[in-house]
């Protein structure tokens, strides 16, 4: 079976095509993203209103290259798979729309797809993972922990109280003048700096040892921007605030990892893509007796290949969504 993904939730054009097997094996046939950060880095973020007009353009194009590079025409696809929340409403409508469009012309299945669940199956896409697992999704909308249960049944056990940690690498990015999107450029800066350097405020929330808070730490790396730290190289910051981010990341992950028997800790979401992340939490889960697996830098970040894998496993049920469904801004799990 053959499906097609479509994404639009935030940024990021998406489209992907997956094949199938009756065993629920997903191989990804050809995954396109046109990514907008020419547009918004002037900016210093993400405008919503340019994020959807943008999509209006690329969408199709997006959706013919990946068909192309996939070898298979609009009339192979079996069913269509689309984000429908959470993101920006705008950048979302682009996407279901187009979805809705091509599945009431095709005449096949369209099946509504949660953003987070895609994050949450997308190391399925290259790994074989034993379920119950636990995955820590860091984006730069969202930082929580979950239990993948089975296709479908999520429990979160943590989640961030204020700020995603993508959203602190950005902010920091921004505040040290570094460009737009952060995370990847302080992810660089930060190979040629001293991680001990700066000595950053780690949050603990009282009461909630696997939740997260990253607003304390932007905030100090604000003052002390603002108070002038001559000795302090932007490398040296960069890498004391990525290791303080990393440890914060990681220390409500194990404690969450020992309320469970052993097994995969699952790391999803554009953070993951986070060097010193993947190899510090790598580090932690082994020591104590866990596999940490996270996807190739391109399914870490906004796809549609994982949103494609998400609606597979409700398609090989038979289940699907009417043409009705809307778009939702805040689309719960
Ligand atoms: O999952 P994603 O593509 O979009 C959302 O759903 O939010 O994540 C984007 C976030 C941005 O905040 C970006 O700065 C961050 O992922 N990011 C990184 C790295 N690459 C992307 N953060 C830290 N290190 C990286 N290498
Ligand atoms: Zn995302």
């Amino acid at each position: 079976m053959l499906i097609l993904g479509i994404e639009s939730s935030c940024d990021d054009a998406a489209c992907a095509v997956i094949e199938t097997s009756h065993a629920g094996v997903a191989q990804v046939r050809s995954s396109v993203v046109a990514n907008q950060d020419e547009i918004h880095r002037r900016y210093g973020g993400i405008v919503p209103e340019l994020a959807s007009r943008n999509h209006l353009v690329t969408i199709l194009p997006v959706i013919e290259d990946t068909l192309a590079a996939a070898g298979c025409a609009l009339r192979d696809i079996d069913a269509i798979a689309v984000t429908r929340g959470p993101g920006l409403v705008g950048s979302l409508l682009v996407g279901l729309m187009c979805a809705k469009g091509l599945a009431q012309a095709l005449a096949i299945p369209l099946i509504g797809v949660n953003h987070i669940e895609g994050h949450l199956l997308a190391p399925l896409l290259e790994y074989r993972i034993a379920m119950p697992y636990l995955a820590l999704v860091v984006s730069g909308g969202h930082t929580s922990l979950f239990v993948v249960e089975d296709f479908g049944q999520y429990r979160e056990l943590g989640r961030t109280r204020d700020d995603a940690a993508g959203e602190a690498f950005d902010k920091v990015a921004k505040l040290m003048g570094l460009g737009y999107p952060g995370g990847r450029i302080i992810d660089e800066l930060a190979r040629r700096g001293n991680r001990n350097c700066v000595k950053l405020p780690q949050a603990h929330v009282r009461g909630a040892p696997l939740d997260f808070s990253f607003s304390g730490i932007k905030t100090a790396v604000a003052l002390l921007i603002a108070n002038g730290t001559p000795s302090v190289t932007p490398e040296d910051l960069a890498a004391s605030f990525q290791e303080t981010v990393v440890e914060m990341l990681i220390r409500p992950t194990m404690a969450a990892a020992r309320t469970l028997d052993n097994g995969t800790i699952a790391l999803t979401g554009g953070v993951a893509a986070n060097s010193r992340l993947r190899t510090r939490l790598s580090e932690a889960a082994a020591a104590e007796g866990w596999r940490m697996v996270a996807p190739s830098f391109k399914f870490c970040t906004d796809n549609a290949a994982m949103i494609a894998m998400a609606g597979s496993y409700r398609l090989l049920r038979g289940e699907c969504d009417s043409l009705d469904q809307d778009a939702e801004a805040s689309l719960a799990l």
